[in-house]
């Protein structure tokens, strides 16, 4: 028989570590709430343009790390799996007319994404990411508001000491000649450049600046800034939103070769990295504005803005911090039976505590009532609710488990006295 196993660069995440993540989901659920960010879904694949278009076709994302759908015969489309959300997103603000919706419309989703990357510790084929995008507004307070945001999230994680680097690269009225004018700094030194970067120069020269190429360090420390070529009301916008950021005492450290991996930005631009993991290229998260986007996919010109926030690095930052692990929800009550057989009795009381909302588990198996115990024990149920001869007058024992207490309990009253004992004993051990 052959064995399989996940594919390469993809985890299964067993229920001891899905807890984690269940933690990170409902905070930045709860986060995007309270910032006024509504839910959105979008499908997991999409047209491979809108990939193309929206992302732009000389990335590493959409060259080399698209996961392309083989094209069915009956089908003219083709599709691919989402390399990021941000295009799908805009795909379906053009196609549902959000644009007649009040704005911004802000919207935010979390899901895995898909790139064909080389799988390595914090990059993975197979990702989750905590997305959210302001469409319709040109800023520059919307920006601020949103990496304040990005930052509270690591925050109310847990993990402390997350940088913001950020950068404004521009529009189409000053990148154009900034572009140029790196162009001609890099082809001065064409000799000094890896094969690579010889490559991207002719394609996208921008990407040069954020090459982690030990020689290339030296030659971007030295090339134009584009923070030195905007445009006055690039500038301006810029200056605004810094003056934003110190407003609601966000730090920031400026950083002119921040260029992010994705055609569509414009103007700001940041990213989130652990304190002295910068060089890594392992960044917690990252954003910017996309002020031409929604146009490029089909609808009028709109300004927008968003991150994404990796979730797989959040985890891994958190065990590195060490972080205790998040236990897994237990239950309140396993209901047991001296008699092996009495499966029904059994099903029968557990289906009432948990239709009363208690989480409860009955034992469905025909083991002794020692091992009944020994396996309530050892999910650290609070307590075991014994089925016995009792029975037959309404009436249960109730033992706790962590006291080591028994006592007997009118079956009609179990729900309330579960949830009873259960809600002082929580409040008396400090767990809420
Ligand atoms: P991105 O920088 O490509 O931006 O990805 C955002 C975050 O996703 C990264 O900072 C990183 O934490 C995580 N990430 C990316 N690739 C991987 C991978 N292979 N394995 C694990 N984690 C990964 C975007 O995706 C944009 N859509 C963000 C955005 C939203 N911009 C505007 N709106």
């Amino acid at each position: 028989m052959p064995t399989f196993k996940a594919p390469r660069g993809t985890r299964d995440l067993l229920p001891p570590d899905r807890t984690g993540w269940s933690r990170l989901e409902r905070i930045a659920a709860d986060l995007a709430a309270r910032y006024g960010y509504r839910e959105i879904e979008t499908p997991l694949f999409e047209q491979t343009e809108v990939f193309e278009r929206g992302v732009g076709a000389v990335t590493d994302v959409v060259e080399k790390e698209l996961f392309r759908i083989a094209p069915r015969t009956e089908e003219s489309e083709s599709w691919a799996l989402r390399p990021e959300p941000t295009a799908g997103i805009v795909r379906a603000y053009v196609q549902h007319g959000m644009q007649t919706w009040p704005q911004p419309v802000r919207l935010t989703l979390r899901g895995p994404m898909f790139r064909y990357d080389r799988p390595q510790a914090g990059r993975y084929r197979q990702f989750w990411q905590f997305d959210v995008e302001a469409i319709g507004d040109p800023g520059p307070a919307v920006d601020a508001e949103l990496i304040e945001l990005g930052l509270r999230f690591y925050r109310e994680a847990g993990l402390d000491g997350v940088d913001v680097l950020l950068n404004s690269i521009g529009d189409a009225t000053c990148r154009p000649a900034y572009v140029d004018e790196l162009s001609a700094y890099y082809r001065a030194h064409v000799d000094r450049l890896p094969a690579l970067e010889r490559d991207r120069l002719e394609r996208n020269p921008l990407r040069l600046l954020d090459s982690k190429e030990p020689v290339m360090a030296e030659l971007n420390a030295l090339a134009p800034k584009i923070t030195e070529r905007l445009c006055e009301p690039c500038a301006g916008h810029f200056a605004a939103v810094r003056a934003h950021l110190d407003a609601v005492g966000v730090g920031f450290r400026l950083e002119p070769t921040l260029v992010r991996g994705l055609d569509y930005y414009t103007r700001t631009a940041f990213e989130f990295y652990r304190r002295g993991a910068e060089g890594q290229q392992q960044a917690l998260g990252g954003g910017g504005r996309y002020d031409g986007l929604v146009e490029l996919l089909g609808g009028r010109p709109t300004p927008a803005i968003g991150f994404g926030i990796g979730l797989d690095r959040v985890i891994l930052a958190l065990e590195a911090s060490g972080a205790p692990q998040v236990p897994e929800p237990r239950p309140v009550a396993v209901v047991v039976g001296a008699d092996p057989a009495a499966t029904i009795e059994r099903l029968q009381v557990a289906t009432e505590l948990r239709a009363a909302g208690i989480a409860a588990r009955a034992e469905l198996g025909q083991r002794k009532l020692g091992k009944q115990l020994e396996a309530a024990a050892r999910e650290h149920a609070h307590f075991a609710v014994i089925v016995g001869d009792e029975l037959a007058d309404g009436q249960v024992q109730l033992k706790d488990l962590e006291a080591g207490t028994q006592r007997l309990v009118v079956l009609a009253d179990l729900p309330r006295e579960l949830a009873r004992a259960h809600a002082s004993h929580r409040h008396g051990v400090g767990e809420d």
